[in-house]
């Protein structure tokens, strides 16, 4: 029933159920050595012409099916041409300069004749339009990470390309470790003016270079100063023992870390959660592009708590870091009830690795029916309640004093003015 409706889904999913999913292609050379490697994300908005001398727009994504005929790999050029749907194509070429590498033109060709993203065309031909992208300075044998949006625009087409992951010229077979990352993605100076002292960022493109000295042991991270993010989004993560089971794990929380001053959000759209339940330990495994967290929570018969932390995964500018804690007594609460925190808190899990919690609710153990039980709040909610309780109370207090004032004052009032009669 489900391979069926999925299916279904498959065939439906021409351009209007397409759903946001990257592309990702690889292109072999005449040797079947991995030459070039892409995975992107493109929108597309066309006008064309309709009757009447009207226009209309079209918009459609890249779908994730493409076919990678006409792509090629020389020695110091290579074209990516990913073709698509009814006679659609998108391509870009590569060249060498030098130590790097860059994209020199980004061909896109439709097929006005294809009415179902084209519907009403008046125009039955396939238009092509060339744009130059701001791909350039790429270190030979590093990745092009944009994970930005970059919208192109070029007459009666705009191309938005994000989550772009590319290597022109692959050495050796595989894919480099080593990522180029575009100016956008690369985190700024704040310009106001702040209190701590800012250490200047690097200036854009920015490359882990292979000219740098050789990696020593402990992981050495530039330290930059971040601007302040957003608020990260909260996501809501379930573990079940198996497909047909109850949820056995429940975390609700909005999730920052800052890796040697570093700052990043950790995002849950695109997150997959795992993990197992079990008696003493469970644990919560948080996989997103960026970063893998585990969660390892202990039941020591009465109470539940955060007992281990592992964080690995790599800045925005490419820079792997691997921390992890297994000492922990964070997030304490008793079995059969789930802790909550709604206010904003730091955990300084090691010394280069520092965790920010916001909306925090979570049930390592004996989660009844898929909801949470009764929360223990942590100190700092706590301490909120207090205040406007204690307020709440003095101001009942000084009603009924009132009230009781008001009520004697009458019934002497009451009283004196039966004595004048
Ligand atoms: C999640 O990401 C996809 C594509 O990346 C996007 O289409 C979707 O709107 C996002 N969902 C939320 C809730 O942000
Ligand atoms: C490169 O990898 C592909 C498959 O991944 C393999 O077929 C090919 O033989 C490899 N080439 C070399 C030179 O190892
Ligand atoms: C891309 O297009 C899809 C559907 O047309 C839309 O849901 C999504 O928000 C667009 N993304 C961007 C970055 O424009
Ligand atoms: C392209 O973007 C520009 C600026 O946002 C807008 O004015 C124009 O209408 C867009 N064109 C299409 C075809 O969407
Ligand atoms: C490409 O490089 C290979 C080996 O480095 C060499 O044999 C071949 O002649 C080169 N081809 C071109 C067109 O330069
Ligand atoms: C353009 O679309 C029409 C209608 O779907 C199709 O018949 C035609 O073959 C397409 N052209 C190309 C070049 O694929
Ligand atoms: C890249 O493609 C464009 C359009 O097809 C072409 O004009 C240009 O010469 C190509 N560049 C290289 C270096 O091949
Ligand atoms: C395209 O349009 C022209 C005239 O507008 C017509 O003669 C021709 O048959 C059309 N071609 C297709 C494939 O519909
Ligand atoms: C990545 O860069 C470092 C130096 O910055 C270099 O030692 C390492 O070999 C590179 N890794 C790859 C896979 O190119
Ligand atoms: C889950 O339930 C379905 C139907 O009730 C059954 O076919 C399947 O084997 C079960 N899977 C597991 C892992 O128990
Ligand atoms: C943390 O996770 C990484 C990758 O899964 C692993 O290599 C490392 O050993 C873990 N560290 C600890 C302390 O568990
Ligand atoms: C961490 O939280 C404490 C209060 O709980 C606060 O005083 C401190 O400024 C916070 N540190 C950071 C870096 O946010």
């Amino acid at each position: 029933m489900y391979r069926y409706a999925s299916s279904v889904l498959f065939l439906a999913s021409v351009f209007a159920f397409q759903l946001s999913h990257s592309t990702e292609v690889t292109v072999k050379d005449k040797d079947n050595n991995l030459c070039l490697y892409a995975k992107l994300m493109v929108n597309f908005s066309v006008s064309y012409d309709v009757a009447d001398n009207k226009r209309e727009t079209a918009m459609f994504e890249l779908p994730s099916n493409v076919i990678t005929d006409g792509s090629a790999c020389d020695n110091t050029s290579s074209t990516l041409k990913l073709n698509f749907g009814e006679g659609h194509s998108w391509s870009v070429n590569f060249t060498i300069k030098g130590k790097t590498y860059q994209a020199d033109t980004i061909t896109f060709s439709y097929n006005l004749s294809d009415t179902v993203v084209f519907p009403k065309s008046v125009v039955n031909d396939t238009l092509t339009v060339n744009v130059k992208p701001q791909i350039a300075d790429v270190v030979m044998d590093t990745c092009y990470s944009c994970k930005s949006k970059d919208t192109i625009e070029a007459e009666s087409v705009n191309q938005t390309l994000w989550n772009v992951l590319i290597q022109a010229f692959v050495i050796n077979n595989s894919t480099s470790e080593n990522i180029t990352s575009c100016a956008a993605d690369v985190p700024s100076t704040p310009v106001a003016p702040t209190t701590h002292p800012t250490t200047t960022t690097p200036a854009a493109p920015v490359t882990n270079s292979s000219t740098a000295p050789p990696p020593t042991t402990t992981p050495t991270l530039p330290p930059t100063t971040t601007p302040t993010l957003p608020t990260p989004t909260t996501g809501e993560y379930r573990v079940k023992p198996d497909e047909n089971s109850t949820v056995c794990l429940m975390a609700n929380f909005g999730l920052r870390i800052s890796v040697n001053s570093v700052e990043m959000n950790f995002e849950p759209n695109g997150t997959t959660s795992s993990g197992s339940c079990g008696v003493n330990s469970s644990q919560l495994v948080l996989t997103s592009n960026a970063m893998t967290i585990m969660l390892t929570f202990a039941n020591d018969s009465k109470k539940f708590h955060l007992h281990a932390l592992n964080v690995t995964g790599k800045t925005s500018s490419g820079v792997a870091f691997s921390e992890a804690n297994t000492n922990l007594s964070l997030w304490e609460a008793p079995v059969g009830s789930s802790y909550m925190c709604n206010k904003e808190q730091n955990y300084t899990i090691t010394g280069l690795l520092t965790l920010y919690t916001f909306d925090l609710r979570v049930q390592p153990f004996g989660v009844n029916k898929g909801d949470f039980s009764t929360a223990e709040d942590c100190q700092a909610d706590a301490e909120n309640f207090i205040v406007p309780i204690a307020v709440g109370v003095a101001l009942l207090v000084l009603i009924l004093i009132v009230l009781l004032a008001y009520f004697i004052g009458r019934k002497r009032n009451m009283a004196s003015s039966y004595e004048t009669l």
